[in-house]
């Protein structure tokens, strides 16, 4: 169901003397080191999530962070993660393949992911809506190009957190709503907010989450990657049904764990074990967790 995409004749022309300055700071830089972690995996030999256009988006660009000891795990959770919302994004494109009308799909905070890229069957029957500030979206358009067989895509810029953006999106068909990366980062109230007006607006569909535990939240400094940017992370999530209370039409189809993600290939077999034990110690199970919810 998933495919890479590889870059063709449209792909931006990548490493060169002109890379492009990078004056983001904060959560919006957040999503370079994700960025980076796909560019280093689709380098190597066996790739397990196989991005190839991320690295051709990173070879534009002027930045350089040092390496740091959280690097590993960080790269291969942020992989993981890609992994299994693809593969979720494909079971809700294929849920409703024979729907005539279609399906939106809107991927939140995308920052510079290729999710659209990436997922080579949805063209004919969906309409994608990349969203991420302005400032994160100015870059995109430098980047990457629009898609190069063409599909119903969109770039929109908008802070999800405000009352009104959702307004530009047509409500018109059962909606797929990805937000990889960006709970975290939000206040509890604007995340109530934001699924509300999710569920108020769209007829039916599917809300597609990665979240933090609060304990993890409570150690953030100690992901160097992330906390050297100035971000901070400003809520934990423990259960799938903690979202769910939101609104009345949400319903927790799933929620699994960091081992859900870890293929084999990702990690070596005994952090593999170690991760398997971890996942049955209700202390550790909710530290990162991916949910999927229906409305
Ligand atoms: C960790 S990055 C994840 C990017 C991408 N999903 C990925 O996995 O590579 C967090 C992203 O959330 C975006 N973001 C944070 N707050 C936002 C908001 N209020 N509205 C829209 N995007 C937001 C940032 O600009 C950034 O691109």
């Amino acid at each position: 169901m998933t495919s890479t995409t590889e870059p063709g004749p449209d792909a931006p022309s990548g490493a060169g003397p002109s890379k492009i300055p990078i004056d983001l700071t904060g959560v919006s830089e957040t999503m370079l080191a994700t960025l980076r972690a796909r560019a280093e995996d689709a380098a190597k030999p066996a790739p397990f999530l196989g991005d190839t256009w991320a690295k051709t988006v990173l070879d534009q660009l002027d930045w350089h962070h040092p390496p740091t000891k959280s690097d590993y795990y960080f790269n291969a959770f942020v992989v993981g993660r890609g992994k299994l919302l693809d593969r979720w994004t494909c079971e809700f494109l294929a849920e409703h393949a024979a729907d005539d009308g279609g399906v939106t799909v809107l991927h939140l905070a995308c920052g510079l992911d290729s999710r659209a890229l990436r997922i080579d069957d949805w063209r004919t029957r969906a309409r994608w809506i990349d969203v991420d500030v302005p400032e994160v979206m100015a870059l995109r358009r430098r980047v990457l190009p629009d898609l190069p067989e063409g599909g119903d895509y969109r770039m929109l810029q908008a802070d999800v957190t405000s009352a009104d953006w959702l307004e530009q999106i047509p409500a018109d068909r059962p909606t797929l709503v990805i937000m990889e990366g960006l709970l975290m980062y939000l206040e509890w109230d604007d995340i109530v907010a934001l699924l509300r007006r999710i569920c108020d607006r769209f007829p039916s569909g599917q809300i597609l989450a990665d979240v933090l535990g609060r304990r993890f939240i409570a150690r953030q400094s100690e992901l160097e990657v992330i906390s050297s940017t100035g971000a901070v992370m400003k809520t934990g999530i423990d259960s799938a049904s903690e979202l769910a209370a939101a609104h009345e039409k949400l319903r927790v189809r799933e929620e699994t764990g960091p081992w859900n993600r870890m293929g084999p290939g990702l990690f070596p077999w005994y952090l593999r074990l170690v991760m398997y034990i971890l996942s049955w110690m209700p202390r550790f199970r909710s530290v990162n967790s991916d949910m999927r919810l229906d409305f």
